[in-house]
């Protein structure tokens, strides 16, 4: 006979009250389901990245993972329908005398469909060749009956130069021409949710933020950011990218990962009312938390002030000036130069120390009488 390890969950009916939900047993975490008379158990633990099965709903005879949606039947544990290769462990599960028992002997095999990885997971190493600069305007505009917008050409200016002059290689990307979802809140989930690359990127083959993350986290030396002035902020678009870049951070907090090394990030704000300092501030503050380093005086800026009530003075300043463009070029050649000298400094360290660092817990005792503990390794 085959062994058995029968295990009592508790009374049958408190989890006839949920459809899903979940059980810890033995170090063995189950999602148990209740439906049409049956009960079900399936391991907790998703066969994607792990998220938390008995906390997800029931799609006909299907969990469904709350993290990604993925789909395995409540209790044979297979995935759904063009996806059976992939399997959860299943239990038998039975009620004696009012008390929910499971066999943790019983549980089948974890199978794993292999999943081919998406073009932005490969390891992140630097191709050889010129200094690459990518332009990112985050400029709103309808490009069928466009208007002059004096971030993007200044942004534009910049990379002319950086073409022309100092032999680089460019890419202007204009957000407002992708199509790209908001970020959903994965991260709001589990910050084991938030994935690189993005969760959404991975489901989404249509979502073309693909084209900013290629571009910032393996084919660029040198960001350029553009961003108009609204109302003391930088654009919407601008945060609707920021939002989708917390992957990118995120790496940096889950798993001491750090995917940007060695760039340069620099910045081209402009506005019609003020609050450059604000707006720079927080750009920089972000890019720097991505891991850009920034060339000295990493922004140029124009705005015509609280009282200049004037847009179209504010566009014929930038449109008339040559200094401003003359900025873009400058701003354009310390970003570049720095990143040589970046690029000439080796690699750089494999890991870095996280204390102090967003979402890194201090070993710290908790009173009088509390010992310290063992020092652990940063990250992992
Ligand atoms: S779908 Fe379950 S962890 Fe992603």
């Amino acid at each position: 006979m085959a062994k058995q390890n029968w295990q009592d969950l508790g009374p049958a009916e408190e989890f006839k009250n949920h459809k899903v939900s979940e059980a810890h047993i033995a170090r063995t975490k189950l999602a148990i389901t209740y439906q049409d008379g049956k009960f079900g158990a399936i391991h907790n633990g998703c066969n994607h990245v792990g998220g938390p099965l008995g906390q997800g709903r029931l799609d006909g005879e299907y969990v469904v993972c709350p993290w990604h949606n993925w789909k395995f039947h409540c209790r044979s544990g297979v995935g759904e329908p063009g996806f059976e290769e992939d399997a959860v462990p299943a239990y038998k599960v039975e009620v004696r005398t009012g008390r929910l028992f499971v066999d943790l002997e019983s549980a089948t095999p974890r199978k794993k469909k292999p999943h081919a990885p998406h073009p932005l997971s490969r390891p992140v190493k630097r191709e050889d060749g010129t200094i690459r600069v990518a332009g990112i305007s985050t400029t709103v505009m309808d490009r069928k009956n466009p208007r002059y917008s004096t971030s993007e050409a200044l942004l534009e200016v910049a990379l002319n130069h950086a073409k022309s002059s100092l032999g680089c290689g460019t890419r202007l990307i204009r957000l407002d021409e992708l199509r790209f979802r908001n970020c959903e809140g994965y991260y709001s989930k589990s910050a084991h949710a938030c994935t690189w690359p993005c969760s959404i990127t991975q489901m989404d083959e249509s979502d073309e933020l693909t084209r900013v993350y290629e571009a910032l986290v393996h084919w660029a030396d040198v960001v350029i950011v553009a961003t108009p002035i609204r109302w003391g902020v930088a654009s919407s678009l601008y945060f609707k990218m920021v939002e989708r870049l917390n992957c990118v951070q995120n790496q940096t907090t889950i798993r001491n990962r750090v995917l940007i090394r060695n760039k340069v990030a620099a910045f081209i704000i402009t506005g019609g009312q003020d609050n450059v300092q604000g707006v720079a501030g927080q750009l920089l503050g972000f890019f720097a938390e991505l891991g850009f380093h920034s060339p000295q005086f990493p922004y140029i800026a124009h705005s015509r002030g609280w009282s200049a009530e004037d847009m179209e003075r504010n566009v014929q300043h930038v449109m008339n000036s040559e200094e401003l463009r003359e900025g873009a070029r400058q701003l354009v050649e310390r970003s570049v130069e720095f990143s040589k000298t970046l690029l000439g400094g080796g690699p750089g360290p494999e890991r870095t120390a996280r204390g102090g660092r967003k979402a890194h817990s201090l070993e710290i005792a908790a009173g009088p009488g509390t010992s310290r503990p063992a020092s652990r390794p940063a990250g992992g």
